[in-house]
């Protein structure tokens, strides 16, 4: 049985587009290690002011590193949205992903109904994880062509 948790956060992160992705890729490459040997897969999706994360895999994984990240000072207020057993991975290829809001990936976030300011009391899990899988599929996309124009 898989345990799959949604939150989301406040980024007190402050600083321009730049610094933001600096700082994405520093906690990224944390989460891929310890992800990684703790068997935790999921998603960050995140803009100037809310991080919202899919963590998934061993119930006991999930909750001690879930009360690791809420004590990061990068970020305030965690609040669970669900935390619940599912039926499998949503994420299994990815110890953590990553997207932040870009003018590219605007039309993805319409499509799912979230405007410019994402209003996270408005958000569910399936709502997070549904969007969190367009997110990536664009991000494999664009790699994929990066890769044959390369
Ligand atoms: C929004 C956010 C998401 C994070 N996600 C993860 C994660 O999925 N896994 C993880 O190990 N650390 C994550 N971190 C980083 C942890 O808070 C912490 O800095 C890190 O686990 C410490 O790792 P270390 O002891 O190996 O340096 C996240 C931090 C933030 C602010």
């Amino acid at each position: 049985m898989i345990h799959q948790l949604v939150y989301y956060s406040r980024n007190v992160v402050a600083g321009n587009d730049r610094s933001m992705l600096m700082n994405l890729r520093d906690i990224v490459s944390a989460s891929q290690r310890n992800n990684s040997r703790d068997g935790i897969t999921g998603f960050l999706i995140f803009d100037k002011t809310w991080f919202i994360q899919v963590l998934e895999g061993d119930q006991a994984q999930v909750s001690s590193t879930y009360t690791r990240i809420a004590r990061d000072p990068r970020h305030t207020s965690a609040t669970i949205l669900d935390a619940r057993n599912v039926q499998g991975r949503s994420f299994p290829n990815w110890t953590m992903g990553g997207a932040m809001r870009t003018p590219e990936v605007e039309e993805i976030y319409l499509q799912h109904g979230i405007g410019s300011f994402i209003d996270p009391t408005r958000l569910t899990s399936g709502k997070v994880v549904a969007l969190a899988l367009d997110l990536q599929a664009f991000d494999a996309a664009k790699r994929q062509t990066q890769r044959l124009a390369s």
